[in-house]
């Protein structure tokens, strides 16, 4: 199986993400944490990346559409399928995801969008925390881990904030990618492939949603 996770910055890709990876065995690829991880280790891209990562703006297509297309092209996507979280985010990243997936012969079953009314972010994404060893995402009002300061998956107790969650960054980000987000969502509901969802709702309700969805592709 073969999907995507569209939303605004916040809307709860990555926390959907780890449900559903642990359900259905999917490959999850969220080009941010790609890029992420390559600012982290300092390599060419990552250091193409940071100036547009740390202004809230988008990385430039031609470098996006390169380390999607390496990465699809792993054997473990061929096995499992993808789930790519955060790409296509234009037109030209969709119509290159296009091309990409019909030379892997690995088509898109489905778009899910998760649908969060846009002044419900803000709040969202400067109360989320992120554990340092795992990765796993929380949130100080609305997803707290068990236990105070200690990681529900990996019993971790360091947590750092993103540094585009800080007030600076969010707000254009939020900007770039509402201006971004209605073509999107047209050229896939042409090609019947989009499955609105309401993500206005708690974490496991959501879910509820996105499974229904995944069993209906
Ligand atoms: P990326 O890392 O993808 O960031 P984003 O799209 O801004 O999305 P986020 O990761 O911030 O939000 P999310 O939807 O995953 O929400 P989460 O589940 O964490 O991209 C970062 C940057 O990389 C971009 O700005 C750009 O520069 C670059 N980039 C990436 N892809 C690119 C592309 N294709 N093209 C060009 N540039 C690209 O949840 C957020 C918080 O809310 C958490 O605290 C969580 O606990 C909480 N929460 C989640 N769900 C709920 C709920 N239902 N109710 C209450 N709280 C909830
Ligand atoms: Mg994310």
């Amino acid at each position: 199986m073969n999907l995507l996770l569209m939303g605004l910055p916040g809307a709860g890709k990555g926390t959907q993400a780890e449900r559903i990876v642990n359900d259905f065995k999917v490959v999850h690829i969220s080009t941010g944490d790609m890029f992420r991880e390559a600012m982290a280790e300092k390599t060419e891209i990552g250091m193409k990346a940071k100036s547009f990562m740390d202004n809230g703006e988008l990385v430039p297509d031609e470098v996006t559409s390169a380390i999607v297309k390496e990465r699809l092209a792993k054997e473990d996507v061929k096995k499992s399928g993808y789930m790519l979280d955060g790409f296509p985010r234009t037109i030209a990243q969709a119509e290159s995801l296009d091309e990409i997936s019909s030379d892997l012969n690995q088509p898109i079953d489905g778009v899910i969008y998760i649908d969060v009314p846009s002044e419900k972010l803000v709040e969202r994404l400067s109360g989320r925390f992120i554990c340092k060893n795992c990765g796993a995402t929380y949130h100080k009002i609305f997803n707290q881990p068990k236990v105070e300061g200690t990681c529900d998956i990996c019993g971790g107790h360091e947590f750092y904030q993103r540094d585009d969650d800080k007030p600076e960054t969010v707000k254009n980000r939020l900007d770039v990618n509402i201006k971004m987000n209605t073509p999107l969502i047209d050229f896939y509901e042409k090609k019947n492939l989009l499955h609105k969802i309401n993500g206005d709702k708690d974490i496991e309700e959501v879910y509820e949603d996105v499974k229904k969805v995944i069993k209906g592709l």
